[in-house]
């Protein structure tokens, strides 16, 4: 079989660090090739497409979409730069990867999803933790428990790295941006909807300055999950100065105290699975889905734009109850 033409709009940080060596192990057992790149900073741009050996390169992705022949496309940019990739794929009948949190605009999140769901394209969003090792043997021995509640503690260490993560304006916050990572998985393992949010945040002070990081300290959640299973979430990014850090989730099941890291799985204090080999979740995404789309098996992919809306509402979410005074907004009514 032809190996799957990929194209890759948006070639920054994670798709120079993770997606394309992913795509490229791909292209190395023959089974995708790299057809095109777009990125709108043209140096990012010829840096990615010489490491990657790629030819066709475009700083307009309505060019690159008129021109080439795609049989997957990557869309890797930030939450706030999304306009028309999504719709210009689902017109064109593009399978699509795009990278979380899909935008911060739940009113446009809505009008993606709707266009991908009536064209029946192949459409998955990037929360690789579900590849996670762990994530298939967690989800299968939650249904086996009966899930009580679960709280997350994420204390994130450092400093946002890029400038757009700095400010809330274009990241939504750590919630938005990182934690929702950690809300999504949560729904993956236990199965589960958010139905409901009241959030509580650390404000930093106003500065004028527009360089600065505007971003809460501290986000603290309360979910209703729509079995009755309720989650307790708190994020921070307090220890900036410091390698210290958590990342924690304990799922309080009757008579089971459950914990797990991406590799290892711990009952009642006794560790009841271990991974047996070391694998890196970007990795495992791309075959699934270069897969999916070759086999036409839609459930090798472990999320959809369509599922994915409830991850994203329930963050956007936390930020609307929070800059409400902690009132408690439902999920599904977020984009209404
Ligand atoms: N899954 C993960 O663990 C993970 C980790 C980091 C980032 N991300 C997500 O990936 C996305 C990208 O993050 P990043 O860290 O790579 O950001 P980045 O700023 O490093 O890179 C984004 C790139 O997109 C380009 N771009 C912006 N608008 C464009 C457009 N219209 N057409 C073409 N190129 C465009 C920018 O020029 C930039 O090179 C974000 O949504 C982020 O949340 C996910």
């Amino acid at each position: 079989m032809k190996p799957l033409r990929v194209g890759v709009v948006g070639t920054g940080y994670i798709a120079k660090n993770s997606h394309l060596p992913a795509i490229q192990k791909e292209v190395e057992r023959g089974t995708a090739s790299f057809q095109a790149f777009c990125d709108v900073n043209a140096q990012t741009l010829g840096e990615m497409a010489t490491e990657f050996g790629v030819k066709n390169t475009y700083t307009d992705h309505h060019e690159m979409l008129e021109r080439e022949e795609l049989d997957a496309l990557y869309l890797i940019v930030p939450p706030t730069f999304h306009t028309d990739v999504e719709l210009i794929a689902a017109d064109k009948g593009i399978p699509l990867l795009i990278e979380k949190p899909q935008t911060l605009d739940m009113q446009q999140a809505l009008q993606f999803e709707e266009a991908i769901r009536k064209s029946g394209i192949l459409c998955t969003v990037g929360f690789m933790m579900r590849y996670y090792p762990a994530a298939e043997f967690i989800r299968n021995r939650l249904a086996e428990l009966t899930v009580r509640h679960a709280n997350l503690q994420l204390f994130y260490s450092g400093r946002p790295i890029r400038h757009w993560t700095n400010r809330m304006e274009l990241c939504g916050g750590s919630f938005v941006e990182n934690t929702v990572h950690a809300i999504d998985l949560l729904r993956y393992q236990l199965d589960d909807d958010y139905e409901s949010v009241s959030a509580f945040y650390f404000e930093r002070p106003y500065d004028p300055d527009p360089n600065a990081i505007n971003l809460p300290y501290v986000y603290n959640a309360n979910y209703k999950m729509k079995s009755g299973t309720v989650v307790n979430v708190t994020t921070s990014r307090v220890l900036t100065n410091t390698k210290a850090g958590r990342h924690e989730t304990l799922i309080i099941c009757d008579d089971v105290l459950f914990e797990f890291s991406h590799a290892k799985v711990i009952e009642n204090g006794e560790i009841v699975w271990e991974a047996a080999e070391k694998t890196n979740p970007f990795d495992v995404q791309t075959k699934q889905f270069l897969d999916a789309i070759r086999t036409g098996d839609a459930s090798k992919v472990r999320n959809t734009y369509s599922s994915s809306l409830n991850s994203l509402a329930a963050v956007l979410g936390a930020n609307k109850s929070a800059s409400n005074d902690g009132a408690v907004f439902r999920c599904d009514e977020l984009g209404l």
